[in-house]
């Protein structure tokens, strides 16, 4: 098989070519290859000549188009094939036999086409669509014009075989590739420094078309994990702008990352939220128009923006993508007033110099009783006279920045605070905002600003909650504060684990095990996070339960007893309880993930392999991706897994095996994976020191940012266990909460 993959500079490469966005080309290509062999490209093929062995495949030219949007794929592949309501076809390629489980991709796909067409208002520019499972593909999938492809666990999709999140991963990577054949493609960002034009915007419209086609996946309220990846990113002192000068080919693919994806995606929605639905779609739509088979820079998009709306968005805008960070605002009540002050929101508890033009909305009471506008300074009051006239005593709280639309932050003073605790405990909120206020909360308890003692209290707010949505973060947090209670406090840690596990186990019990007929795909998601959590957390039960399935799995591979959404916490199960003496459950996974050829259960094996406590296991886990059993696409799921007993070895490791991944995954995003994943579950400053001498003569511009990022994180638990250690009260308020009844 021979499969190209251009972005961000490399069609130089294969061609002589002004090889930057701008330069667009039509491009009229032609294919010498085995006759026996399927080739694609961009366009649709106009003539074939088959000469002996080989065949000569004469492709249509193509629009105006950029270097790194040219694709060829040559190989042995089967295709289906379904076309949209204008007749554009489209197909979906697989290894030979695999075609069913392209399927719903294509469903999906010719769905989304439809959507764009309409939201866009501009129909999809070529006569065809080609989608394509690659089984060895750096990236999750890349948006070729008419020629996507895709790693094999982003595109395939098997009822028996993929979970529910799989199905979702699919749907929302065909909807941003497929979002991409408008933004990127057809109107493409003039220089990579408006890299996140494609990548914002692509993220936060495969949300919208997956919104519509599945209305029941709550799929707007599962985009606040995107708005949650960028607050913490964005938190770092070595974060960096949205808008990023881009000097050399080199530093393209590092800024590929979770600033311009879901910072970027998280501002688009801020701002359509502030303008409204409709207008934004308008204004988007007339932008297309004006800059199709063009570029643009981010100035163009708000130029189109203002003129149709009137509304000031280059001032607004560009204070959140010229300007690296995001403010926490600071609520206070004095009387009748409500005080608000803005500040950069740092995780190591320092104050940047950030200034933000912020939308600001608040409801107090309810949700009809809200207000809007734009914070402009530093401070400014909101009076509440009227606005809370009708709130009194228990029933009062006021929620800032309603369903979470707002990239910032929030830090409510104590009466606020406890009156959004009772709105939690009294269902009065948003699952949006439930979300938000565990999230901020979290997050001003790492930055030293609020103590892990109320996070424990207001965690405990949720223990009767059962929303997937709403529990993906709570468990994250849960899981964030086991980690740091193990090496702050470890006389503390077990009760602090009962305590987590305690919160989590109402929820579990509720949708135990077994599937039921007919729930939910939430709530299949909600018994696959909670199982893997409790086993996370070193609940005996559920890792008891689990080994207990896992073994009747291995003498049925069909039992319904462990169907693909429960398989991960049955492996992470089996491997809490392997040892170097007792390494069955590894080598019977391993065994397993030979045998598979399924990239998604190949994904959940690796992932369990490296959660060992056993340091030994863990090497071994490691050192099977240096082995050809390993993809080097695949290593991150690895890595990914690490178990906390486990770090020491694995940067032991890393140092032993230098030179050797750094050839091997030479690439931006996987070397750096390698970096972040190793160094960042460290938290001490002693650390730090060794890690930084390791690289001081070590370090590349593909990673240095990343390696930056890990160390900024590694002295911001450092500086949080300082913290967490002298809180007076966080022990009696553990064994508070342990003893009270639910
Ligand atoms: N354009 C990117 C692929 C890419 C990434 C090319 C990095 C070069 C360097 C593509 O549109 C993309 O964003 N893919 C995502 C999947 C998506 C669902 C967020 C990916 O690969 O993870
Ligand atoms: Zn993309």
């Amino acid at each position: 098989m021979a499969v190209t993959q251009f972005e961000a500079a490399d069609a130089r490469r294969c061609f002589p070519c002004w090889d930057e966005p701008a330069f667009k080309a039509k491009f009229k290509i032609t294919l010498e290859v085995p006759a026996e062999l399927v080739a694609l490209s961009n366009m649709p093929v106009v003539k074939e000549t088959v000469c002996g062995p080989l065949k000569t495949v004469y492709y249509e030219e193509s629009p105006l188009m950029s270097t790194y949007l040219v694709a060829i794929v040559v190989g042995l592949f089967d295709y289906i094939e379904s076309s949209t309501l204008e007749g554009t076809k489209v197909r979906v390629y697989t290894q030979v036999g695999k075609t069913s489980q392209g399927k719903f991709a294509l469903d999906v796909g010719v769905k989304s086409l439809d959507l764009f067409k309409d939201y866009f208002a501009t129909p999809y520019p070529l006569p065809k669509l080609d989608m394509i499972a690659i089984p060895d593909f750096a990236a999750g999938a890349m948006e070729n014009y008419g020629l996507v492809t895709y790693r094999e666990s982003a595109l395939l999709y098997d009822e028996q075989l993929s979970s529910a999140s799989n199905k979702q991963q699919v749907a929302i990577t065909v909807a941003h590739e497929l979002a991409h054949q408008w933004f990127g493609n057809l109107v493409t960002m003039e220089w990579w420094t408006h890299l996140w034009l494609n990548e914002g915007f692509a993220s936060w419209v495969s949300y919208l078309a997956v919104e519509s086609i599945f209305p029941e996946w709550n799929n707007w309220t599962q985009f606040l994990d995107e708005t949650t990846s960028g607050l913490r990113l964005d938190a770092l002192a070595e974060s960096h702008p949205i808008e990023v000068d881009v000097n050399h080919a080199s530093e393209i693919d590092a800024i590929f990352d979770s600033i311009s994806y879901d910072k970027g995606a998280s501002v688009i929605r801020m701002l359509q939220s502030y303008l409204g639905a409709e207008r934004f779609q308008k204004a988007l739509a007339s932008y297309i128009k004006k800059y199709a088979y063009s570029n643009a820079k981010t100035e163009d998009l708000w130029a189109v923006l203002e003129e149709e709306t009137g509304e000031p968005v280059k001032d607004l805008m560009t204070t959140w993508t010229k300007q690296q960070g995001y403010p926490v605002i600071y609520a206070k009540l004095n009387g009748q007033d409500l005080e608000l002050e803005q500040a950069q929101f740092l995780s190591d508890g320092s104050s940047g110099p950030g200034m933000w033009i912020v939308p600001m909305t608040a409801c107090c009471g309810s949700y009809d009783l809200n207000k809007k506008f734009l914070l402009k300074g530093k401070t400014d009051t909101m009076h509440i006279k009227d606005f809370a006239a009708s709130q009194s005593g228990q029933n009062f709280w006021i929620k800032l920045n309603i369903d979470q639309n707002g990239f910032y932050r929030v830090k409510y003073d104590d009466e606020l605070a406890a009156g959004l605790e009772n709105a939690i405990k009294a269902k009065k909120l948003s699952l949006m905002d439930m979300i938000g206020i565990v999230e901020d909360s979290y997050a001003l308890s790492v930055a030293c600003k609020q103590t892990l003692t109320s996070l424990l209290r207001l965690l405990n707010a949720y223990r009767h909650e059962s929303d997937y949505t709403v529990l993906s973060h709570v468990t994250s947090v849960c899981l964030s504060v086991n980690k740091i209670s193990t090496d702050a406090n470890p006389d503390l840690s077990s009760d602090i684990k009962q305590l987590l596990i305690k919160l989590l186990l109402l929820a579990a019990k509720r949708v135990g095990w077994d599937p039921k007929d007919g729930e939910s795909h939430l709530d299949v998601m909600l018994r696959s996070l909670l199982l893997i959590a409790l086993v996370k957390l070193g609940h005996d039960e559920t890792i008891k339960e689990g080994i207990r399935r896992f073994h009747i799995f291995l003498e049925d591979r069909k039992t319904p007893l462990l169907p693909p959404d429960n398989r991960k916490a049955a492996y992470l199960a089996v491997m809490r309880t392997v040892s170097t003496s007792n390494r069955t459950g590894y080598d019977v996974l391993l065994k397993i993930y030979k045998e598979t050829s399924e990239a998604q259960e190949k994904s959940r094996i690796l992932g369990s392999l490296s959660s060992c406590p056993d340091k030994d296991i863990v090497v071994q886990a490691l050192n099977l991706m240096l082995t050809d059993e390993v993809r080097n696409q695949d290593a991150f799921y690895v890595l990914g897994g690490i178990s906390l007993e486990g770090r020491e070895a694995a940067w032991a490791w890393l140092k032993d095996n230098w030179d050797h991944v750094v050839k091997t995954w030479p690439s931006s995003s996987l070397i750096s994976d390698f970096v972040n994943s190793t160094v960042s579950p460290f938290t001490s400053e002693e650390k730090a020191a060794e890690v930084s001498e390791f690289f001081a003569t070590r370090v590349k511009p593909s990673f240095e940012r990343a390696l930056k990022q890990s160390l900024e994180r590694v002295r911001i638990s450092a500086r949080w266990i300082d913290s967490i250690k002298s809180e007076p009260s966080l022990a009696q308020t553990v064994q508070q909460l342990l003893l009270q009844e639910f």
